[in-house]
């Protein structure tokens, strides 16, 4: 799996694909007690490393933190405070920094939601060590300039936002600003939440893709996302989906160089 550096500011290095938990995890807890662990095993295994969560996905913290008792060195930890609440934003923090053996790798406020006031609580966890990097997180275009202005007042080091064929928003103004800043970016959503994978081209279109060691249509719209050695995101990993071998050259019509390049 190839690394890269998650901006210039976090200090963390992280496996190009990661693995998101929305859903994931409690459908697979739904399959039976080993299918968690089993997940976990399998992303750790492929050194898809890096975990990301939110109280937003009902139980998905609290499984993923069990899953990884006894390895949680092994893991890079993303999970998100979300509440309007300062005192439910501490409780929040409390209860993931229980699971993830008092420490988070990339601690973001999920959707903007009271960023004011949850940063001043990262921030605190940061100077005690318990929190790596803080970021902040939004899945709507409406949301970009607000998120532009956290992005400038430099208390964030890494930004998670869609990003993929059908949702290309980010370009016209939060990838510049991140690589000019030297943010880490997470995208999340890289199938436009499975949209993309609906309809897939033949197989035999990819044949071009094969020199650059693309043979699956998810593993060309992941190598899509980062032509350059730009951002990272999170996804469950797909079989097959883990970029290798050279990287191809990006569309005419996008830019080479979006985000910052470790
Ligand atoms: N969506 C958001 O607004 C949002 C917001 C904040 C953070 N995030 C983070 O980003 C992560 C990923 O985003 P996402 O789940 O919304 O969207 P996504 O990764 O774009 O799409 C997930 C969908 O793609 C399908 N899929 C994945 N690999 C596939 C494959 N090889 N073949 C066929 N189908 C495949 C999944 O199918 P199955 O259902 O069969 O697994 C699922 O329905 C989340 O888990 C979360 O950590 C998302």
């Amino acid at each position: 799996m190839e690394r890269r550096g998650l901006g210039y500011k976090t200090g963390l290095e992280v496996p190009a694909v990661g693995v998101g938990t929305w859903r994931v995890l409690e459908r697979a807890a739904a399959r039976g007690r080993r299918a968690v662990p089993d997940l976990v095993d399998a992303a750790l295994d492929a050194g898809a490393n890096l975990f990301d969560s939110s109280p937003m996905y009902g139980e998905a913290e609290r499984l993923l933190g069990q899953a990884l008792n006894g390895r949680r060195e092994q893991a890079l930890v993303a999970t998100k405070i979300w509440t309007p609440s300062a005192e439910e934003g501490a409780r929040q923090a409390e209860r993931a920094l229980g699971w993830f053996g008092g420490h988070v790798d990339l601690y973001q406020v999920h959707n903007l939601v009271a960023w004011r006031e949850h940063l001043h609580l990262l921030e605190r966890l940061r100077a005690e060590g318990r929190v790596s990097a803080i970021g902040v997180t939004h899945y709507a275009p409406s949301a970009f300039d607000e998120l532009a202005k956290v992005m400038h007042d430099g208390r964030v080091q890494a930004v998670q936002v869609p990003y993929n064929p059908l949702e290309r928003e980010v370009e016209r103004e939060i990838l510049p600003l991140a690589a000019d800043l030297g943010l880490g970016v997470v995208v999340m959503r890289p199938f436009a939440e499975g949209a993309l994978l609906r309809r897939q081209p033949d197989p035999g279109a990819l044949e071009p893709l094969e020199a650059y060691g693309i043979t699956s249509w998810p593993q060309a719209l992941l190598r899509w996302i980062s032509p350059t050695r730009a951002a990272t995101w999170s996804s469950p990993p797909a079989p097959g989906s883990t970029p290798s071998g050279p990287t191809p050259p990006p569309p005419a019509d996008r830019p080479s160089t979006t985000t910052p390049d470790p």
